[in-house]
């Protein structure tokens, strides 16, 4: 395809390992075919006759990836916040996502969401949905429009949930999973948007529907890769929950093992993890489970902060997540420098040991750590420029004065990129690429 060959200058930067980044003003990116062949400081010559796009001045940066987002939840995001997570689930998202039934105020509610997506600096979300078909359905249209790349879930819930948002019984539930995997193979026309299994939690599903997941994500995944999201150990309250109706799993990360659902049949993400005990985190790392950080909405709700620091100590595959409508907002730049916050609370209040996060690993895990998670379900590695990585870039204006980002100083890339993180540029990207083709 013609318009996915094509070379980018500007101002660069993208990590190349948790503690390092690669900066070079002034340089070219060239992508063939919607993958990267690298960056370069002066055009190789074989490069010559491709289009260029001149972005002197701005910053490059890869598109980043948002691994835990509730899309019905973006409607009522920063109201009613004064709650932890079981009496918020209860009060704010279960009567919101009822609405989802309805597939005109699905459409309406979705087409924010998108649109806001779009313009972020997110390039790649992992979603979770609603447990309706037809209105998950056209999420997974909407977000196949605005070219973006997303794993999207319809939620299964089937017990400890209010009778207007509940799944009929474990067969019900099942049935309708398969029917909505059949349809998100027959309507969609790309291979940006795929499914992913997405049990809410363990309260929400009865033992039956979570071993019968586990069967459909082995059934599925033959063909490729169907990858299963949830959320785990986030809240203390939601802990000794899942210990009362799990008593014979050792720990939460264990009764989803038992289940079959940690790593087993496919690649797995879990939101949160703000208590781990240290046998699960062993689990997680044995499975090779994917952990979505979402610093904010820990902070909204009261849950805790989550040792990143042990999590990258013990080698974690790791990356952020807004967890709006938990989060409030949708910029991952805001998720890093929540994270780098946060993990400095930690330390200067619960944890000594626990060296706080730096510029450089909160913009690791907002790129090319989450980036990996896609790698890994199938979807072509994202988060830096690497050659054979998906093309996924944002170009910012930063100093633009109408940018709101503009500084009299003289600043380095590394600088540039820090003011970034800590002004959460969001509404400011001027251009996104997402695997070659221009979205934004
Ligand atoms: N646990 C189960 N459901 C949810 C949800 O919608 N948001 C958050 N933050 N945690 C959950
Ligand atoms: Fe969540």
């Amino acid at each position: 395809m013609e318009e996915r060959n094509f070379v980018i200058t500007g101002d660069i930067v993208h990590s190349k390992s948790p503690g390092e980044l690669e900066t070079l003003e002034n340089g070219c990116l060239v992508c063939i075919g919607g993958k990267s062949a690298g960056l370069f400081p002066a055009l190789p010559g074989e490069y010559r006759n491709l289009p260029q796009k001149d972005y002197g001045g701005k910053l490059v940066l890869p598109g980043l990836s948002d691994l835990h987002v509730h899309a019905p939840q973006f409607g009522f995001r920063a109201l009613g916040m004064d709650l932890e997570l079981l009496d918020w689930l209860n009060k704010n998202a279960f009567p919101e996502e009822a609405k989802f039934q309805d597939c005109e105020y699905a459409g309406l509610s979705y087409g924010m969401f998108v649109e806001a997506l779009r313009r972020s600096p997110s390039c790649r979300a992992v979603i979770f949905a609603t447990l309706h078909t037809p209105a998950t359905v056209l999420l997974m249209e909407k977000l196949e429009e605005a070219g973006l790349v997303c794993f999207v879930g319809k939620l299964n819930m089937d017990r400890n949930c209010p009778p207007y948002l509940r799944e009929e019984s474990a067969a019900v539930s099942l049935s309708s999973t398969r029917e909505w995997l059949e349809q998100s193979e027959s309507k969609l026309k790309s291979a940006n948007i795929r499914p992913i299994l997405s049990p809410r939690f363990i309260p929400s599903c009865s033992d039956e529907l979570l071993r019968g997941l586990a069967g459909l994500q082995k059934e599925y995944g033959r063909k490729r890769p169907l990858p299963l999201q949830s959320h785990l150990s986030e809240n203390r309250q939601e802990i000794e929950w899942v210990k009362k109706l799990c008593p014979q799993s050792r720990t939460y990360a264990g009764a989803y093992s038992d289940f079959g659902l940690f790593g087993e049949a496919g690649p797995a993400i879990m939101a949160h993890c703000v208590w781990p005990e240290d046998e699960e985190i062993e689990l997680i790392k044995k499975r090779g489970v994917f952990i979505a950080h979402c610093p904010q909405s820990n902070t909204n709700l009261s849950s805790g902060i989550a040792p990143v620091r042990r999590f990258l100590e013990a080698g974690l595959r790791l990356g952020l997540g807004t967890d709006v409508a938990g989060g409030v907002h949708l910029s991952v730049f805001r998720a890093m420098s929540d994270a780098i916050q946060v993990s400095k609370l930690r330390q200067a209040l619960l944890a000594p040991e626990e060296k706080a996060l730096g510029l450089e690993e909160a913009f690791y895990l907002g790129s090319a750590g989450g980036g990996a998670f896609f790698e890994q379900a199938g979807m072509g590695r994202s988060g830096s420029f690497d050659a054979g990585n998906d093309f996924d870039a944002l170009v910012i204006d930063d100093m633009n004065p109408v940018s709101g980002l503009a500084s009299p100083l003289h600043l380095s890339l590394r600088d540039r990129l820090e003011r970034l993180v800590y002004l959460a540029a969001d509404g400011n990207i001027n251009a996104k690429y997402v695997r070659g083709l221009q979205v934004l």
